[in-house]
């Protein structure tokens, strides 16, 4: 299968890294990576592009995206468009209901699928399946260390450095919650487009000094019987926001589409 990768950084350098680890013998070749300038991807050993119909030349099967919302926005559709099914790290981005539906369009006019990875989160298998038997709520909550909460709405709702207590600042919707914390949504929206959607999908925001670190809590209720799960991540030593799983997670999604058994 032929990968191409748009976004060099703390995410998508270790695919690269692991898709050219890999090679050929596994059935993956990485074919070029899109960068916005052509020294992020020095050292690459495939051809670095800096124009998204330069890295479509280049006859991908696959695009993931891992390089902002933004980039889902400007080029997910071309990717399509190009007969490459397309990998969306940035799934916050589909909380644009505008932008989902016009993926979803392309994706069927052009007989192509969008794929999301379980990125952060865990248990999302249980959930879909549960989904289909009869999901009746599904809560969300997001624990990180207040300092975690500064630069976000967060900071207007609480004195970040007195919280002493876990407090909840947020309460709402998972489609709310990425309006006002656009740089927290990529959980909440995973989890609510595999469930009951993002108007459905109840989140909660906590300031925890307790927490250790990326701290994600699952609460679901079905007809199958109900989920309580919570997920500790430790953070990328190139960037504290994202998880030190999310890259590996991108990865599992890929390798399961060249994969003889699959799960
Ligand atoms: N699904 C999840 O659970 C999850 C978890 C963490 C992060 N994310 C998302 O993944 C994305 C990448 O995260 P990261 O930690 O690697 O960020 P990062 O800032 O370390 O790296 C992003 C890279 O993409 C590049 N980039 C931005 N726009 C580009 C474009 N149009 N074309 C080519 N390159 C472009 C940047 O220059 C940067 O090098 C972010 O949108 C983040 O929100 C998702």
């Amino acid at each position: 299968m032929r990968v191409a990768l748009i976004g060099h950084g703390a995410i998508g350098r270790v695919i690269a890294a692991e898709l050219l680890a890999l090679g050929p013998a596994a059935g993956v070749e990485l074919v070029g990576v899109l960068c916005r300038h052509a020294e992020e991807g020095a050292g690459l050993a495939v051809p670095v592009l800096t124009e998204i119909e330069a890295l479509l030349a280049l006859g991908p099967q696959l695009v993931v995206e891992a390089a902002g919302h933004e980039a889902v926005r400007s080029h997910g559709e071309a990717c399509l468009e190009a007969g490459a099914d397309l990998l969306i790290v940035s799934v916050g981005a589909l909380s644009d209901a505008a932008l989902l539906e016009a993926l979803q369009r392309k994706a069927g006019a052009e007989g192509r699928q969008v794929l999301l990875p379980s990125g952060a989160l865990a248990g999302l298998d249980w959930l879909q399946a549960a989904r289909l038997a009869g999901l009746d709520s599904v809560c969300y909550r997001s624990r990180k260390p207040p300092q975690a909460w500064r630069d976000t709405p967060a900071e207007a709702l609480l004195d970040l450095a007195a919280v002493r207590e876990p407090a909840v600042f947020f309460r709402g919707t998972a489609r709310e919650a990425a309006r006002q914390y656009p740089k927290n949504a990529n959980v909440a929206a995973t989890l609510a487009l595999c469930t009951l959607g993002l108007d459905q999908t109840r989140v909660e925001l906590i300031a925890d000094p307790q927490a250790s670190g990326n701290v994600h809590e699952i609460e679901a209720q079905s007809r199958v019987g109900r989920i309580s799960l919570q997920v500790q991540n430790l953070p990328s030593p190139d960037n504290p926001k994202t998880s030190l799983v999310t890259p590996y997670s991108a990865l599992r999604t890929i390798m399961a589409r060249c994969a003889a058994v699959s799960v």
